[in-house]
């Protein structure tokens, strides 16, 4: 049975991303952001993307999409000596809950605003990140050329993105899996963003460009948000719930594996 508009509509998921203030349940995405940031290899790309930064002359961060500013408290925590991280995001629940969960005394503040359009001065940072992010925005040219211009001569710009035809999943049907990953990253805002960093970094004139292709394990749990969101699977077709009942099953035997690939991308301005 295939899924109705009406229903579709009324659906959080992960494709969302883009504008949370206006979906439902903007705490799903919360819940999801920090599901997804307790994943081993987030925290490997999370270190990562802090390591980047070595040596550390840089003292002012701006993070874009910041989110609940997860990725910021660790920042702060493994450098002591940054004398400011701003974490800015689109949307207001995100801002609230970072700011909910902020360290007091700390250098951390949270912002509301716009990738396409930041609200501060041109060569304002030392460095600028964004984890997650591009990959939902409308533009991601717009946006990284925001993040470029309000960084200092010689700053670094550090961004991981997944790229959506990299999902990639353990199952004994080939064509409906391939169906399924093809159905998600169509849907997605910036489905190829991943893979298309690099060219983008150096079209935008930064240099010392370097790559790293980072792979993602994922739990069914994690998987199922993001292939689903909030979707009930009563409303899936019968061939859909058994190839999801498969993977249940070789969780339960402790066989179930899924990797989500994306890049990171560093440059210089
Ligand atoms: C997938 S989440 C990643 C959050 C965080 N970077 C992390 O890894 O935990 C994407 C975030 O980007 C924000 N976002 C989307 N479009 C944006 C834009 N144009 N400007 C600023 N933030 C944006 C969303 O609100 C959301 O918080």
């Amino acid at each position: 049975m295939a899924i109705s508009k009406a229903v579709k509509n009324t659906i959080d998921s992960v494709g969302k991303f883009t504008s949370v203030d206006m979906t439902h349940d903007p705490k799903w995405f919360i819940n999801f952001m920090d599901e997804a940031n307790c994943l081993p290899d987030h925290e490997i790309i999370n270190r990562k993307l802090a390591e980047v930064l070595e040596p550390l002359d840089y003292k002012s961060i701006i993070e874009l999409g910041c989110g609940t500013g997860n990725d910021v408290r660790y920042l702060l925590s493994i450098y002591p000596d940054v004398t400011e991280i701003v974490g800015v995001d689109l949307s207001e629940a995100m801002i609230a809950e970072a700011n909910s969960r902020i360290i007091e005394g700390s250098r951390i503040r949270f912002e509301k605003g716009d990738g396409k359009h930041l609200h501060f001065d041109d060569n304002r940072f030392d460095a600028a990140r964004a984890k997650l992010v591009l990959m939902h925005c409308d533009s991601i040219d717009t946006t990284l050329s925001e993040l470029i211009r309000v960084v200092k001569p010689n700053g670094k710009v550090a961004i991981f993105d997944h790229d959506f035809d990299g999902l990639l999943i353990d199952h004994s049907d080939v064509k409906l899996t391939r169906e399924i990953v093809e159905r998600l990253s169509n849907k997605a805002k910036n489905n190829w963003s991943g893979r298309q960093l690099f060219g983008r970094f150096l079209n935008h004139g930064l240099v010392n460009v370097s790559v790293e292709a980072i792979s993602v394990n994922l739990t069914l749990g994690v998987l199922r948000s993001m292939i689903l969101g909030q979707e009930d699977m009563a409303h899936l077709s019968k061939a859909e719930q058994a190839w999801w009942e498969e993977l249940v099953i070789k969780n339960e035997k402790g066989l179930f594996f899924a990797s989500f690939i994306g890049f990171l991308v560093v440059g210089t301005k």
